[in-house]
């Protein structure tokens, strides 16, 4: 097994609730199973550009054209998108780590997925639609929210995206921890439902080890 973690919260350690979440999750999968691969990518670090006008014709052309020459500045500004479409080919298992933020993820997180769900390098074209050419079995999600929701439900634009995105090159399977009312001043439970979470946390890393 190899996992892909992507981390999206500019907030350190101690004080991001999703962090908490994923690093108990992958402890616990570590343990599980001691073979798994890590490949840990903060996007803050790393940060995705806007997927642009060269970027789009370096992929696009290809889709009607396969002999199409790029040019150099097409190389150059898709050189992104290549280097993370490549690590996540290599993963059987994404994990997604970011807080809400106005009802749906931080804008970098949303970059990175329009930088990853890309023709000719994570899906094709087949007969009948779009066909995933990677190995991800299944994408799990940390994150974390002022208040209490439902993952799901219409307001929610954050988990609602992930399916949505990912469904459209064939990963289907998404399991979402989510520590909710965690707004102090409102959900005087927030600790409990932390606590929740965390618990989650670790069955998803025992169901994922198999
Ligand atoms: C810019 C910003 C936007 C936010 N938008 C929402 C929101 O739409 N819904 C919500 O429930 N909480 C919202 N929050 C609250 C955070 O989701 C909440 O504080 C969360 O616990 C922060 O996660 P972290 O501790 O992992 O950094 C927002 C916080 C920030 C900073």
């Amino acid at each position: 097994m190899r996992l892909l973690h992507i981390v999206a919260n500019p907030s350190p350690l101690e004080y991001a609730v999703d962090r908490h979440l994923a690093n108990a999750f992958v402890d616990a999968l570590c343990t599980r199973a001691p073979d798994a691969a890590v490949d840990t990518v903060d996007l803050y670090d790393d940060p995705p550009p806007y997927l642009d006008g060269p970027t789009l014709r370096y992929f696009w052309q290809r889709v009607g054209q396969p002999d199409y020459e790029p040019s150099e500045i097409e190389r150059e500004a898709s050189a992104y998108a290549r280097r993370h479409c490549a690590l996540v080919r290599t993963a059987s298992v994404i994990a997604l780590t970011a807080p809400m933020w106005n009802a749906s993820m931080p804008a970098i997180l949303k970059s990175w997925i329009d930088q990853v769900i890309c023709p000719g390098e994570t899906y094709r074209f087949g007969d009948d639609g779009p066909e995933g050419t990677h190995a991800i079995e299944r994408i799990c999600v940390f994150t974390t929210s002022g208040a209490a929701y439902t993952a799901g439900e219409p307001r929610d634009c954050f988990t609602n995206l992930v399916r949505s995105a990912f469904g459209f090159i064939g990963i289907d399977r998404v399991d979402v921890v989510w520590a909710d009312g965690q707004n102090r001043a409102i959900y005087a439970d927030h600790d409990a439902r932390r606590e929740r979470a965390m618990a989650a946390a670790a069955a998803l890393a025992a169901d994922v080890a198999g």
